[in-house]
């Protein structure tokens, strides 16, 4: 190698390859905590397919978690009166929740022989008990102070979720702007018991019918449809669950003491907004 080219190989070598030398933890590490995450996997049975499952539930909280957020940045925001912000933010959470349904994928058809491989190992253990999910339900009006109850015992989670309960959902948010532009949201519904779960009333759905009687265009009418994408979506989870855990278990009871299927397919043909879907009866 010429002086000339052995120069020029070096140069390369400084320029385009990524740093390797760092005093301490590197940079990434101290971001993303990715040590801390890829140790989080403490196996309950030596069945080669646990791992997916444990996984599969951790990325789900994650997407819990972020989508959580997301709810609370368009809540804050309609509490402002910033429509545009509100709306961003359910636009991202509708691309994570793509994200999250996408992920039933490795669980969708489990068998049951598969799943009793590791079943045993859960215990009690049971995706009921997750709390993220619990504040997602929070944040579309599903509040039951009964749900802070498996919580008890760990004060951080338990301190959220009661938070949480008694703070207005997206959805309390979303009616009081339109009650701000105008619209004839009933006293009764905007003073509602916050802690109580969000009952459908004939007055919303008025509104909404009127909101989409006029211009498709306008702001409101956006946002009652942004919504309806992020119901629509959290509905396909529910479904997803359901039917994967018809597939894994039939109609065995639940590692969370529940029927099980039974008691699934209750909550799963709830709608999430109830007036935006009934709304479209009378447009
Ligand atoms: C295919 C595997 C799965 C099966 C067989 C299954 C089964 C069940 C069952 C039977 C219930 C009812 C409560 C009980 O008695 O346990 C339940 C609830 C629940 N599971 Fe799963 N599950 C599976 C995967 C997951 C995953 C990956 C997640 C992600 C976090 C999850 C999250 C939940 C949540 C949030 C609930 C409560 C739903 C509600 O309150 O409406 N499940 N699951």
């Amino acid at each position: 190698m010429s002086p000339q080219t052995r120069d020029a190989s070096t140069e390369a070598t400084e320029t385009e390859s990524p740093n390797l030398d760092f005093a301490g933890t590197t940079p990434y590490e101290d971001y993303v905590q990715a040590d801390v995450l890829t140790h989080l996997q403490h196996l309950r049975s030596d069945d080669p397919g646990e791992m997916v499952f444990l996984v599969t539930t951790q990325v789900m909280e994650l997407w819990f978690t972020v989508i959580v957020h997301e709810w609370e940045t368009a809540a804050h925001a309609l509490r402002r009166d910033d429509v545009p912000v509100a709306v961003a933010a359910l636009k991202r959470s509708i691309r994570e929740l793509d994200a999250l349904n996408a992920s039933w994928r490795p669980l969708a058809q489990l068998t049951p022989a598969q799943f009793n491989s590791y079943r045993g190992a859960l215990g009690e253990g049971s995706g009921f008990q997750s709390a993220m999910y619990r504040r997602m339900e929070f944040l579309l009006g599903e509040k039951s102070a009964s749900m802070l109850v498996p919580h008890r015992g760990a004060p951080r989670v338990h301190a959220e979720l009661e938070k949480a309960l008694h703070e207005p959902s997206l959805y309390d948010e979303v009616l009081a702007l339109l009650a701000r532009r105008g619209y004839a949201v009933p006293r009764e519904v905007l003073e509602r018991d916050l802690a109580k779960k969000y009952e459908p009333s004939d007055a919303v759905e008025a509104v909404w019918t009127e909101l989409y009687s006029g211009d498709e265009s306008g702001e409101l009418a956006r946002l009652g449809e942004t919504l309806t994408d992020v119901g629509e979506l959290v509905w396909r989870w529910r479904n997803d669950h359901l039917v994967a855990t018809r597939r894994a278990m039939g109609s065995k009871t639940g590692t969370g003491g529940s029927a099980g299927v039974a008691w699934l397919e209750k909550r799963a043909v709830k709608n999430v907004f109830p007036e935006l879907w009934t709304a479209r009866s009378h447009v």
